[in-house]
């Protein structure tokens, strides 16, 4: 499909600011903003609702009639499952994981794929996930790969829940993110990877506006695919 707004496309692990930096691209870009990871937990929302038992051998075949009926949107900040707001299941921690284990399922990344495909289609967007520019699109016209050392990334995680009001330890959160991001990156299917084409910026050092300021500056600097964007 013919789009006449780039796609920007943000992969990276647990905690490398992926979704305040993508959040905070879309504002001043003027575009949409996409979270794929939102997405993900929205299904284990639903799954866990189902009473859906992760370990089953029959998973995917229990997941079979959520996944075609899922219907999962995004007002503003909030996630709506099923136009049922869920927003402050979110960010729970064993969603986090149940969204891990489920996307690594061939026919939950097939739904997520064409679902994802289909909203970012019209270009215009700023998508963040883990296999945005491997898998989702390819072809999207910016790609980053956000990284930072793990220690920094459990920090911010752990600041981040901590504010939510869940009760967890740095030393928790830190194993968490270890395994989460073990998990996303073995898998057969599309796992976390940087795209050959992507751009790596290590947030370790660097805040949040300086991150934003950092692509925003490579979107604007290539001509021609600039056409569309808006600048401040
Ligand atoms: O970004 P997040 O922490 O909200 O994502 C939750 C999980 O969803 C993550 O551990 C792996 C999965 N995920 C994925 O497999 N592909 C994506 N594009 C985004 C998330």
């Amino acid at each position: 499909m013919m789009r006449t707004k780039p796609i920007i496309a943000i992969d990276g692990p647990v905690g490398a600011g992926k979704s305040t930096v993508a959040r905070g691209l879309a504002r001043e870009l003027g575009f949409s903003y996409l979270n794929t990871g939102a997405m993900y937990r929205g299904l284990a929302i639903a799954a866990r609702e189902a009473g859906i038992d992760p370990a089953a051998p029959d998973l995917e075949a229990r997941l079979a009639p959520i996944l075609a009926a899922i219907r999962i949107n995004f007002a503003g900040d909030r996630l709506l499952l099923g136009g049922v707001d869920v927003t402050e299941r979110v960010a729970d921690p064993e969603i986090g994981d149940l969204a891990s284990r489920l996307s690594a399922l061939a026919t939950v990344r097939a739904r997520m794929r064409d679902l994802q495909r289909a909203a970012g289609a019209e270009g215009g967007v700023v998508i963040e996930g883990r296999d945005i520019g491997t898998v989702i699109f390819p072809d999207a016209e910016f790609k980053f790969y956000l990284d930072a050392e793990v220690g920094v990334r459990a920090r911010r995680r752990h600041a981040e829940l901590v504010a939510k009001g869940v009760s967890i330890s740095l030393g928790e959160v830190l194993e968490q993110l270890r395994e989460r991001d073990a998990r996303d990156a073995g898998r057969a299917l599309a796992p976390l990877k940087r795209a050959d084409d992507a751009i790596v910026v290590d947030s370790t050092a660097l805040d949040i506006p300086a991150v934003i300021n950092a692509l925003k500056e490579r979107i604007l600097s290539r001509s021609g695919v600039s056409k569309g964007l808006k600048r401040n």
